[in-house]
């Protein structure tokens, strides 16, 4: 079996795009600037805005980190969203979710301008995703993307299904591989917490995109020979043979399916290194606009 090293290819295209900087610092060109939005004290998110603001330190980027408490108040949200809208020097900014409970989510979202979305969430990147326009794709799906092109995984007439429909991962990843480009060209299957059935569908599928947030949910009787496995999943379960109590697994089992199938993704490692890398590049063409 292949392992799908998202780590060692996200620092190739870090190494890349510290080059990139490199040619426009030298042309006195303007250092690209992302700014995050962190709320409350979920540990995951914690972890994953501390890699984003890393990898800009790492590839040149100039970032900003924004902490508010999980009791702020929506409207200093919004407030926040507004300021980094106007902001000339700030490339592209996120809002990371989850957000606490009494926050609309999606009235944040809305709140933030296509521009600077590079995260690709607001309906206009949505939209032009779909419409096969220029936008920004969001992260985790574009990164999976590249995973599959730079390891020449052909997606072209190949049945593919995506377990699991966010508007993060599974919707925007099943419209991107079903449509006419490279990767793309695939039959794809869309399952979620109602399919009935669910074994028959993923038994079908030449690549699996697991993202439905269920610790090691997909088994190897779930899966065809020779598959190829994208786990996009990465849950915390307890451990207590580990310092910090837990350990990390993705939505599928992973040593169960090492043996069947004919490259996968681990956890950590594979998606979330290239999720990052995907937001940097992002952020290098908003600053390029
Ligand atoms: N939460 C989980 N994944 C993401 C992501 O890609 N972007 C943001 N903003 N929040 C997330």
């Amino acid at each position: 079996m292949q392992v799908l090293d998202g780590k060692a290819l996200s620092e190739q295209i870090k190494e890349e795009l510290k080059q990139e900087v490199d040619t426009i610092r030298l042309a006195g060109g303007k250092i690209p600037h992302l700014a995050a939005v962190l709320v409350g004290d979920n540990p995951a998110s914690q972890v994953y805005v501390r890699n984003k603001v890393r990898s800009c330190e790492q590839v040149g980027f100039q970032s900003t980190l924004i902490r508010r408490p999980a009791d702020v108040s929506q409207s200093e949200i919004l407030d926040i969203v507004k300021r980094l809208n106007e902001d000339p020097d700030v490339d592209g900014f996120i809002v990371q979710l989850p957000l606490p409970d009494h926050i609309d989510e999606d009235a944040v979202n809305l709140a933030i301008s296509p521009e600077k979305d590079v995260d690709g969430f607001t309906p206009i990147n949505i939209g032009k995703m779909t419409l096969g326009l220029p936008s920004y794709l969001p992260a985790t799906p574009n990164g999976i993307l590249e995973i599959l092109h730079r390891n020449n995984i052909e997606t072209s007439g190949k049945e593919v299904v995506v377990l699991g429909r966010s508007n993060i991962v599974g919707k925007p990843m099943s419209i991107l591989l079903s449509r006419k480009g490279q990767p793309g060209n695939a039959t794809v299957t869309m399952c979620h917490s109602r399919t009935k059935n669910l074994a028959e569908h993923t038994r079908r599928a030449d690549i699996l995109v697991a993202a439905i947030g269920i610790p090691e949910m997909v088994t190897a009787d779930m899966v065809k020979d020779g598959a190829v496995i994208i786990d996009v999943g990465i849950n915390r379960v307890e451990d207590a043979s580990r310092k910090r109590g837990y350990r990390l697994v993705g939505d599928v089992d992973y040593a169960g399916l090492e043996d069947k199938v004919s490259a996968m993704t681990p956890v950590p490692g594979g998606v979330g290194p290239m999720t990052v890398v995907s937001l940097l590049m992002n952020t290098l063409k908003a600053s390029q606009r």
